[in-house]
């Protein structure tokens, strides 16, 4: 036998013993995890799913048939328990929400961004995260912060981005510079697949090249009442930043750097895409456009200043808002989850550490829990399978646009206020029209969030 020959046989040989040690559903790896289907040695499920070049989703939407309501997938190293079923998730995220708190590691791509996961979505359950979140809470969305930044919805409610920019860095910026940081941002958040080394730093260079002279700005302005350009106009304290800057999450390695403000406040300016499907089934039904006008003009009148504790005592609008956010959820996965310790759901077994998914995407699609899912109607959440249908999962899971428990979104309060304001303003003084020669297009694409692939078109006449 040829040395070429012996030398292919014994590779082979190792490759085989490695599937079998570390391929779970084969051989003697982690015994009892969910099941799934069978990968190659060592790279697992991965090659067949790039094979199959179908979106991830799909394929997951396939297993679950296949496989039942939590099944596992090996992407190379990575181990994913996919979880689907809405009592497991009520389970895993309230029931026994410390344990399933923590987040994976981070694939080198995201290490870059999250500056070692550093950001509130990707720290580990712990000392970090909770510093880093009670600090955004105790800062942005209380009561008397929302009030105090009242102008910066009066000044931009019909742009989500510019006030999350604002809320930031306590500055009244250019339109051209709020394009340029969202456009940014944007290409951040596409980053799904795996991108060549320089193209990636190439892109945080830009990232911070845009937003650190604006941290740079409010600090000359916090620290020394310096205001060149009038730009500064949240008071001392108001923005964001001004908090990152006293605050010391670790005593050991003192405040925190200039590439963790980026990341800290990156992660709150890339919030949702709601708006834009709620305004194309505007567009698509006028009869739900028409009767969300009849409450907005009998609740403020024709012309009315909508205000905040307005929205609030609009039911109509709630729904709307409601079943935008089922029926297109902001992203089909929760942000991956990990568990402190190895544990169990299901009857299975899960290791720490391993990306746990939720895929909550399917909750607001299952037949078994809403009539005609597919179907857009507000009306639901007055009289019929809506009602009383809690967003937060805390009771019962039957859509969970913002997860639940230890991990929900921290600002999903703020979140709602937006879209209900911008929505409310929106349709108060235009009515909303397809195009004619412009089908409208309801094909979603995947970014971080699921966006419409071809951006909404409307005629717009004032009212
Ligand atoms: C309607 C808009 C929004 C939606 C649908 C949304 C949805 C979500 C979801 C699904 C998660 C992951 C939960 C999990 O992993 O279990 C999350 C986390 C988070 N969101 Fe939001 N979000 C919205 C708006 C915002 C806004 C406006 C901000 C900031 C001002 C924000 C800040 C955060 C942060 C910091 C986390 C990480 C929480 C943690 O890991 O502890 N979100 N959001």
């Amino acid at each position: 036998m040829e040395f070429l020959d012996l030398s292919i046989i014994v590779l082979a040989l190792i490759f085989l013993c490695l599937w079998w040690r570390y391929w779970p559903t084969t051989g003697g790896g982690p015994k009892n995890l969910s099941p799934g289907p069978p990968g190659w040695p060592l790279v697992g499920n991965l090659i067949q799913i790039i094979l199959q070049r179908q979106h991830f989703i799909f394929i997951v939407r396939g297993l679950r048939k296949r496989y039942g309501p939590i099944f596992s997938m090996q992407m190379g190293q990575r181990t994913m328990v996919i979880v689907t079923d809405s009592r497991l998730i009520h389970e895993a995220l309230v029931q026994r929400g410390p344990t399933f708190a923590s987040r994976p590691p981070d694939s080198p791509i995201r290490l870059v961004f999250s500056v070692g996961k550093r950001a509130i979505n990707s720290a580990e359950y712990g000392p970090l995260w909770r510093t880093l979140r009670k600090n955004f809470v105790t800062e942005v969305i209380t009561p008397t912060r929302v009030k105090q930044c009242g102008w910066i919805r009066k000044w931009a409610i019909e742009n989500h981005m510019n006030i999350l920019i604002c809320l930031c860095f306590g500055a009244k910026i250019s339109e051209q510079r709020i394009k340029e940081i969202e456009s940014i941002l944007k290409d951040v958040m596409l980053i799904t697949s795996p991108q060549l080394p320089d193209f990636l730093s190439a892109l945080r260079k830009k990232q911070l090249e845009c937003l650190v002279p604006l941290i740079k700005a409010r600090r000359a302005f916090v620290e020394k009442g310096e205001n060149p350009n009038q730009e500064m106009v949240s008071p001392l304290g108001a923005a964001y930043i001004d908090s990152l800057f006293r605050l010391e999450p670790d005593k050991t390695r003192g405040p925190l750097g200039e590439e963790e403000y980026v990341t800290l406040c990156s992660e709150v300016i890339s919030a949702a895409t709601t708006v834009e499907w709620a305004m194309l089934h505007l567009v698509m039904n006028q009869d739900i456009q028409d009767k969300l006008y009849h409450e907005i003009v009998e609740c403020v009148g024709k012309n009315g200043d909508i205000k905040e504790e307005d929205v609030e005592n609009m039911a109509y609008l709630e729904s709307v808002v409601k079943e935008t956010f089922r029926r297109h959820p902001s992203s089909h996965f929760l942000l991956s989850h990990a568990a402190i310790k190895d544990t169990e759901l299901g009857g299975y077994r899960i290791p720490a550490g391993v990306h746990v998914e939720f895929y909550t995407a399917w909750i607001t699609e299952d037949p078994d829990i809403w009539s005609d899912p597919g179907e857009f109607r507000p009306d639901r959440f007055l009289r019929g399978d809506g009602v009383g249908v809690d967003v937060t999962g805390t009771r019962l899971v039957k859509m969970l646009p913002f997860g639940a428990g230890r991990r929900i979104c921290p600002a999903w309060n703020l979140g709602v206020l937006h879209i209900k304001l911008s929505l409310a303003k929106m349709v108060q003084a235009f009515k909303w029209l397809p195009v004619l020669d412009s089908p409208l297009d309801m094909t979603e694409t995947y970014a971080f969030t699921v966006v419409m692939k071809n951006p909404l078109k409307a005629v717009i006449l004032p009212r």
